[in-house]
């Protein structure tokens, strides 16, 4: 039997996930939500959907479809709201898949507290959390967990992650983003919050938006971070983005000391001269990963696509492809959005953790959380948290 899902936040990202969740075959009852009523109607109204969709199911907050007995909810609102609303989803018994981060917000300390009370309530409901990490299911960090599976880096010795998005990157202006983000009754709500956090002087940074850069290499060598430091680039223009959101920085790069015994640096660069990138590499003593390329020290061996990710259902894709229409069933960021997709319905209808659990996000959130609260002290050395494995 197949599950039933609600879809909360259908704005320019939660929008390219609709089709991909409705129709999966795991997925019976398909309901929608948004606080913009047109974001409804717009699936709402459409032919495909109407097998799995019901006009009863569509609401207009979250807390009304807390009230509804649905099996699960896909959070993809604006990133300062996910942790208190994927809290509230698991308190009232569903099942709940993030977009990322856990939470942005410009207190660390606070994320940090988000964390732990997000591991909590996993814990105390039984509830399954899903961070939607697209990084996790690029195709090169598919075949990398292969790879480390079978023992064929040796001993990892060093990785890097970086994400790379310049605020005029033409394909995703981030200047362009924040206003649509601001744009809707949700986004005006923020304007009032964010005032508070300035008028107490706190100073955000771009790793309390980590996960890009920081889930590769921890997923592949399945390490923690244990010390950080870290040192920020600070904007020399006045660039009215960094001081409207309150950023210190505007590039921060963490260098880490993992509980593998690696080390591990880190970019969260928002001010950068290149097309935008999101890519990490993985050292070992007998095998590599940079660059889609497996390397020995006798050799390189260039990897394609289909060679690294890891195949899924028939079925599914043949579903993603009706519904698409499309021969790229798989989707943006590096064809991550199927997986993501299929991960979360997969893990809800069999009973199961999923991959990207409360405990492993935690991993990837504390991580740039602590690098910032390093890049505020000059690159102090400091401690960071770790709420251990996801219980079996
Ligand atoms: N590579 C990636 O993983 C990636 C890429 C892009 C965006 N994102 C994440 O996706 C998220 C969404 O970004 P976006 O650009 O679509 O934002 P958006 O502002 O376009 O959409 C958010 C939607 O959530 C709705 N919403 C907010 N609170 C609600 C509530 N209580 N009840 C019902 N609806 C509510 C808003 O009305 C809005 O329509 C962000 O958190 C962002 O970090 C991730």
């Amino acid at each position: 039997m197949g599950i039933s899902l609600g879809l909360v936040g259908l704005g320019a990202f939660g929008s390219a996930f609709a089709d991909l969740f409705m129709s999966h075959p795991l997925v019976d009852r398909i309901a929608l939500c948004d606080r913009e009523p047109e974001r409804v109607q717009r699936f709402a109204e459409k032919e495909s959907w109407k097998r799995k969709f019901n006009p009863r199911d569509a609401y207009a907050s979250l807390d009304e479809i807390c009230r509804s007995d649905l099996d699960a909810l896909v959070i993809i609102t604006q990133p300062w709201l996910h942790a208190p609303q994927c809290i509230q989803a698991m308190e009232s018994g569903k099942h709940v898949y993030s977009a990322v981060p856990i939470i942005e917000i410009p207190d660390a300390d606070e994320i940090l507290e988000w964390c732990d009370k997000l591991v909590t309530t996993a814990r105390r409901t039984g509830r399954h959390y899903m961070l939607g990490e697209t990084t996790f299911y690029r195709p090169e960090t598919m075949y990398c967990r292969r790879q480390a599976r079978a023992g064929a880096f040796g001993d990892f010795v060093y990785a890097e992650g970086e994400y790379y998005h310049d605020v005029d990157n033409p394909h995703s202006n981030l200047r362009q983003v924040m206003q649509r983000r601001l744009a809707s009754t949700a986004g005006q709500e923020w304007l009032a919050i964010s005032a508070q956090y300035k008028a107490r002087g706190v100073l955000s940074g771009p790793m309390h938006y980590p996960t890009h850069s920081t889930s590769g290499p921890i997923s592949v060598m399945r390490a923690h971070a244990v010390k950080v430091c870290c040192w920020g680039y600070a904007n020399r223009t006045n660039d009215p983005y960094y001081v409207e959101h309150g950023e210190a920085y505007s590039n921060e790069t963490g260098f880490f000391q993992m509980s593998n015994g690696a080390t591990m640096r880190i970019c969260e660069h928002r001010e950068i001269a290149v097309p935008g990138r999101e890519t990490f590499r993985v050292y070992g003593t007998r095998g590599s990963f940079e660059n889609d390329q497996w390397l020995t020290n006798a050799q390189a061996t260039p990897l394609t696509v289909d060679e690294m990710r890891d195949p899924l259902p028939t079925e599914v894709l043949e579903a993603f492809r009706e519904v698409k229409k499309t021969s790229d069933v798989y989707g943006g960021h590096g064809g991550s959005h199927a997986y993501l997709a299929h991960e979360f319905v997969d893990a809800v209808a069999h009973g199961r953790t999923p991959a990207i659990n409360a405990w492993e996000a935690a991993r990837y959130m504390a991580a740039g959380a602590m690098a910032h609260k390093s890049a505020l002290r000059q690159g102090e050395l400091l401690a960071v948290p770790d709420w251990g494995d996801a219980p079996a």
